[in-house]
């Protein structure tokens, strides 16, 4: 079987990577030359675990290839995935599909013999639809049918999620279409991956569905933090509490500076878009979008207050840029919004991030980047704790605090304990936590 993927970023290089393994023959393209170049030379654009060696393996097996040639990928492909971007249109938050609609106008020009014309980009309902027409108008005669197929793998854990995922959505109305659809996924089949059949507009639906949720699960812990706070409760036992009931669960409840990153910001403003259009709003998600934008400028309030109610002239360490752990994926990183309010307030930043700092630089030119989190705490007045990557969970607590010039943490993921830090010396300021030190006892500690 044979197969081509348009787009080859996170979804559709993983994607195209992890189809490849399943033995499938899998052209990958992208517009992009730059990018191309360094696949085809066997260098991964991205940082995702396990990605390099599964792409290498699937390259030297001469199952995975790289072009930005189009036109010679989909001709002869049985299916082409379209994995191109939908950022947020400016403006409105609409999703903007205009690569979608830019590669389905190519792929129909390329058509040749039946084809399924599959999206893997998350977009609106109605999409498919268009995309339909699209290929209708550039190529009337041609045979195809489109398919929607989110994808609801995690940056980080990409590869795993793509291989075992908990369910796989595929939204036709052919049968022949989802003939082809079961054989590519045939190897999750044997794993007994769940596989939902829908219409079209109902797959596409899904995935905006299962965003907008967990975005409002991870707002609505912290919320309950900032009550846990007030009223002298702990939300990481509030959160285990709650998350042993099988109703709701446990994921998605760790209480943090606010979501970002590339898909649930951008998912819900065009989730919210749609429902506006269809006149039935989601005044939830709303509320859920407006409540995490504020969190993320009231995560630097916090900074400031933990800091003696000012920062201006202070040395601030931060440890972590990007939206999470594990990629070095910048999109809508709460960094984005918290360290450029401290620098207006006056603050310097030494920054480190195991893998975000080349992104970084491009975005937030103003940090003093570091080499390792020793480096950028040597002389600051706090230490930040922004991203929860694994090397910042067992730092040296006794060199962090010899380093520091006020030995204060500010940890916005509560990836230590209260206890540990008190231990060491050093003042310590997490999220929705009782056991926070008082400002008295910080101050002695100073
Ligand atoms: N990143 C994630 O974790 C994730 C997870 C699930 C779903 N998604 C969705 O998948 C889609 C892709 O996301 P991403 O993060 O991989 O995006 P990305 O920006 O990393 O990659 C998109 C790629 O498409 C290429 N491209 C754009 N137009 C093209 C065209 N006409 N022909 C060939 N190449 C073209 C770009 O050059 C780029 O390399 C989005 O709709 C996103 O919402 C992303």
């Amino acid at each position: 079987m044979r197969i081509a993927v348009v787009g080859t970023g996170y979804v559709g290089l993983v994607s195209g990577a992890c189809f490849s393994e399943f033995g499938v023959e899998v052209v990958c393209v992208d517009q992009d030359e730059a990018k191309i170049a360094r696949l085809q030379a066997g260098r991964v654009p991205i940082f995702e675990p396990g990605l390099e060696p599964l792409v290498a393996r699937n390259m030297a097996a001469g199952r995975l290839s790289f072009t930005t040639d189009l036109a010679a990928a989909v001709s002869g492909a049985e299916a082409v995935f379209i994995a191109v971007g939908t950022p947020s249109r400016r403006g409105d938050g609409h999703a903007d599909l205009s690569y979608v609609h830019a590669a389905a106008e190519a792929i129909g020009r390329a058509l040749a013999g039946y084809t399924v014309v599959v999206t893997k980009s998350t977009v609106p309902v109605g999409t498919g639809r268009e995309v339909a027409r699209i290929l209708r108008r550039v190529r009337p005669q041609g045979q195809f049918d489109v398919v929607s197929n989110p994808e609801f793998l995690r940056e980080g854990s990409a590869i795993e999620d793509f291989m075992r995922p908990d369910r796989v959505v595929i939204g036709a109305d052919s049968e022949p279409a989802r003939s082809v659809m079961r054989a590519l996924y045939r190897p999750l089949y044997l794993l007994e991956t769940p596989i939902v059949f829908t219409d079209i507009e109902t797959a596409e639906l899904i995935k905006y569905a299962a965003n907008a949720f967990l975005a409002t699960k991870i707002t609505f812990i912290n919320e309950i933090a900032d009550l846990c706070e007030r009223v002298g409760a702990d939300v990481q036992d509030v959160a285990r509490g709650i998350g042993l009931d099988g109703r709701i669960g446990s994921k998605f409840l760790h209480a943090g500076p606010g979501f970002g990153g590339s898909c649930f910001p951008k998912d819900c403003h065009a989730l919210v878009r749609t429902a506006h259009e269809a006149e039935a709003p989601l005044a939830i998600v709303e509320t859920v979008l407006r409540v995490n934008d504020r969190r993320k400028e009231r995560m630097a309030d916090k900074i400031i207050a933990a800091c003696d109610g000012a920062v201006a002239g202070k040395t601030l360490a931060v440890l972590g840029l990007t939206f999470k752990p594990n990629t070095d994926d910048m999109r809508d990183s709460p960094s984005l919004t918290i360290l450029p309010r401290l620098i207006a307030a006056g603050a310097r930043i030494r920054a480190f991030d195991p893998e975000g700092m080349p992104e970084a630089r491009k975005l937030l030119p103003d940090l003093a980047y570091c080499g390792d989190p020793y480096e950028a705490t040597d002389g600051a007045d706090a230490l930040i704790l922004l991203t929860e990557w694994n090397a910042f969970r067992a730092l040296d607590l006794a060199r962090i605090k010899s380093l520091l010039a006020v030995p204060l943490v500010i940890d916005l993921h509560n990836i230590y304990q209260p206890h540990e830090m008190i231990a060491a010396g050093l003042g310590y300021v997490s999220i929705g936590r009782a056991a926070n030190l008082p400002r008295p006892r910080l101050r002695a500690l100073a």
